[in-house]
């Protein structure tokens, strides 16, 4: 079973993910875990220059072929093979990450964007997505206390809001796809909830 979580800045999935891996593994699942941009040697070199500070002249177009660049590595490199040996993958970020930033975000064009992904990840989708769902604004003040900051989380607030509803958009065009996680919540409440989502799936399959 394939899982992504995806979400705007500071929605909190990647801090919610190692207890999630390690309760499932508490439980007898083979589960591995890993991130995009990133996951391989090569993603994380992409990774590197994607948030880059010094890279402020980089277009749109450039930043969307760079990720898939470490989309296409990422899947032959690390999902499929994880796949294929049967543990459950789950991926911080994935394909609807360039859908929401670079698409709704960037204002690409979908269309294109949606063959670019499909090419970057030979059509490889998630079994489940969940969409850690937090207000813009919410996720941004959480940010600025927490990680450091990079070339990706600075731009300007209305592009957040764009993201986060071109995230709405894409549920509404696959709503079996996707499950709604409410992340204004205390993080035991939102692990709490996570785990249940992921039990369930995992029961039904
Ligand atoms: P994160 O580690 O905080 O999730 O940061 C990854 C950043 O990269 C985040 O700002 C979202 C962005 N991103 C895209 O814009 N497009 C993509 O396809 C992916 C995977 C990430």
């Amino acid at each position: 079973m394939f899982i992504t979580l995806e979400g705007t800045e500071g929605s909190g999935k990647t801090s919610q993910l190692l207890p999630l891996v390690e309760f499932l593994r508490n439980k007898g699942y083979t589960v591995y875990m890993t991130r995009e941009p990133g996951g391989t040697s090569i993603g994380e070199q992409v990774r590197e220059i994607l948030s880059n500070f010094e890279n402020t002249e980089m277009h749109p177009r450039t930043e969307t072929l760079l990720f898939q660049a470490a989309r296409a590595q990422f899947v032959e490199q690390v999902i499929r093979p994880r796949l294929a040996e049967g543990a459950i993958v789950i991926s911080d970020r994935y394909v609807d990450s360039t859908l929401a930033y670079q698409g709704y975000g960037h204002k690409q064009n979908l269309k294109e964007i949606k063959a670019l992904v499909n090419y970057a990840a030979e059509g490889l989708m998630p079994d489940l997505t969940i969409f850690f769902n937090i207000s813009v604004e919410t996720g941004l003040e959480r940010k600025k206390n927490g990680d450091e900051r990079n070339r990706l989380d600075a731009y300007p607030v209305e592009f957040h809001q764009r993201v986060h509803k071109g995230y709405l958009e894409l549920i509404k065009l696959e709503p079996s796809r996707w499950t709604i996680l409410d992340a204004n919540q205390d993080k035991d409440v939102v692990q709490e909830n996570l785990r249940t989502i992921i039990l369930k799936n995992l029961q039904e399959k």
